[in-house]
């Protein structure tokens, strides 16, 4: 199980071209030649790698191939073109039960490693969030006639497997559902279930939660009058909006929440903590009632509520309009494993989160203290066990407290990170990077290892290795 990233570079040559292709030893061939498909255009079906003992298989272990660093590789294939689809698409909801068992039969190597790593990956990320499970258990929601509430509640049974067994586990019926929900999951082309951006499958799924599960109380139990997904995964910011032309002009201010902080990837280096902020102020055109004509507002946010988990996706997917694809950017983005939220935060929430912010900063001074020296008891060592008793000592904000949801510090640690490998979104891999336990373990479908924490850093991107798409941080727990 303690592996770690043995990655090495081939050299592929084909139609008197030569490829680059960095390799995870680690996978199977049929990643290997996903990722030729990516640069190539060969579909994996139609490609023949020569390797010693003969053609490469796609569940043939790269591990055993004894590959060398830049050893050369000869493949044969050719770019089929693109055809029209011989029928026209099947989506799950026009056929009846014993079809939808039958199409589920798909051979299950293709399905698993072709084509839903975007939702296992997406579902290993969002088992970081740990108080979702009783949260939906507290809702108290049944397998029902309502498909969001039997999604959810698949979900839940789905966690409680793969936490119980500690196997590889097969997500049949809550595959079904999400491709009910959502037909665009369903689509397929020649080679059975297509691959899916994880992304889109990741805003869904949270769609669905906001949708069916009930909040909860601080004691743990549910609040039907708040959504969990609103309490614990929802960012608020306060948006005012200036005209640049008109100074006069009385801004307009309004509040806005989203899931999920953007991050848009710069020609350069980008640093996400910078890309945050600048994401935070926009330009737009609209019309100015005082010039009585268009002119350009500046639009600014700044967030007045932080939840535990803070979702950031990191843009690397443009739809080229010509060649009718998304394609990827692959520009590293540097990525933090603590992030301080409290700069992007309006000055009332940034006086809120200072109590809190000052604990932690004590604590890890102390931390560093200790080290040097068994320091004396210090006051903090006095503190009450129960959160809500800690926090009303420390001196938060009675509204944060209130809100078993929020991030009463602006303090987050990195729990996990979605990761893709490829060209374009509909194609290539995903691997879920989740801190479960105090380490960091890879889920790439069946298979699980621990990691280091310095491979995480490698992640970032600026090469065709993995690419990280989507960061999970977590609220930093106070002690
Ligand atoms: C990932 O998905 C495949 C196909 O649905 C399934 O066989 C496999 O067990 C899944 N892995 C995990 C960890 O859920
Ligand atoms: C779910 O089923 C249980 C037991 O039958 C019932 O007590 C509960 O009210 C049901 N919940 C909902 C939301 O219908
Ligand atoms: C929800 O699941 C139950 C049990 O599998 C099933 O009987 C019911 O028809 C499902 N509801 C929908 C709308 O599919
Ligand atoms: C439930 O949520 C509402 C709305 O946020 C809040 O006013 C109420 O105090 C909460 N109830 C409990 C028991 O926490």
């Amino acid at each position: 199980m303690n592996s770690t990233l043995l990655l090495i570079l081939v050299i592929i040559k084909w139609n008197g071209e030569k490829y680059n292709v960095p390799v995870d030893l680690s996978q199977p061939g049929l990643v290997l030649k996903t990722q030729i498909f990516s640069l190539t255009g060969v579909a994996p079906e139609r490609q023949k790698i020569m390797v010693k003992g003969g053609v490469l298989k796609d569940d043939t272990d790269l591990n055993t191939l004894k590959l060398k660093e830049n050893q050369q590789l000869m493949m044969m294939g050719t770019v089929e073109a693109l055809k029209e689809p011989q029928e026209k698409p099947v989506f799950l909801e026009d056929l009846s039960e014993a079809q939808i068992s039958k199409a589920l039969n798909i051979p299950a190597g293709l399905v698993n490693l072709g084509n839903t790593c975007y939702l296992n990956s997406t579902l290993q990320c969002l088992r970081a969030v740990t108080e979702l499970p009783t949260a939906v258990e507290k809702t108290g929601i049944n397998i029902s006639s309502n498909n969001q509430q039997n999604f959810s509640v698949s979900m839940n049974a789905l966690f409680k497997e793969l936490d119980k067994s500690g196997q590889a586990v097969h997500p049949v019926m809550f595959v079904q559902l999400l491709r009910t929900l959502y037909p665009q999951f369903a689509e397929r082309d020649r080679n059975g279930f297509m691959q899916q951006d994880a992304e889109e499958c990741w805003g869904q799924i949270v769609h669905v939660l906001d949708e069916t599960v009930n909040g909860l109380t601080r004691n743990g139990e549910s609040n039907k009058s708040k959504k969990f997904v609103e309490q614990f995964m929802t960012v608020e910011t306060i948006v005012e909006t200036k005209c640049d032309d008109a100074p006069a002009e009385p801004p307009s201010v309004s509040m806005e929440t989203t899931n999920k902080l953007r991050v848009n990837i710069g020609a350069v280096s980008t640093y996400m903590v910078s890309e945050i902020g600048n994401g935070l102020i926009e330009k737009i055109e609209k019309n100015s009632p005082t010039l009585g004509r268009n002119a350009i507002f500046t639009k600014t946010s700044k967030i007045s509520r932080l939840p535990r988990y803070l979702t950031i996706n990191f843009v690397r997917f443009q739809w080229k309009a010509q060649e009718q694809i998304k394609a990827k950017i692959l520009k590293r983005v540097q990525f933090p494993f603590e992030l301080d939220m409290v700069p992007f935060c309006t000055p009332e929430l940034t006086a809120k989160l200072q109590p809190a912010k000052q604990r932690l900063k004590e604590i890890a001074d102390r931390k560093a203290d200790e080290k040097i020296e068994n320091a004396q008891e210090m006051a903090v060592d006095e503190a009450p066990k129960d959160q809500k008793a800690l926090l009303e000592a420390i001196g938060v904000d009675s509204s944060l407290i209130e809100d078993p949801g929020v991030n009463p510090s602006g303090q987050y640690d990195l729990v996990a990170v979605l990761t893709h490998v490829g060209r374009g979104a509909n194609s290539g891999h995903y691997i879920g990077w989740v801190k479960q336990g105090g380490h960091w373990w890879k889920f790439d479908d069946d298979k699980v290892s621990q990691i280091k924490e310095e491979d995480i850093t490698k992640l970032e991107g600026g090469g065709d290795w993995h690419t990280a798409y989507m960061c999970l941080y977590k609220s930093r727990d106070l002690e």
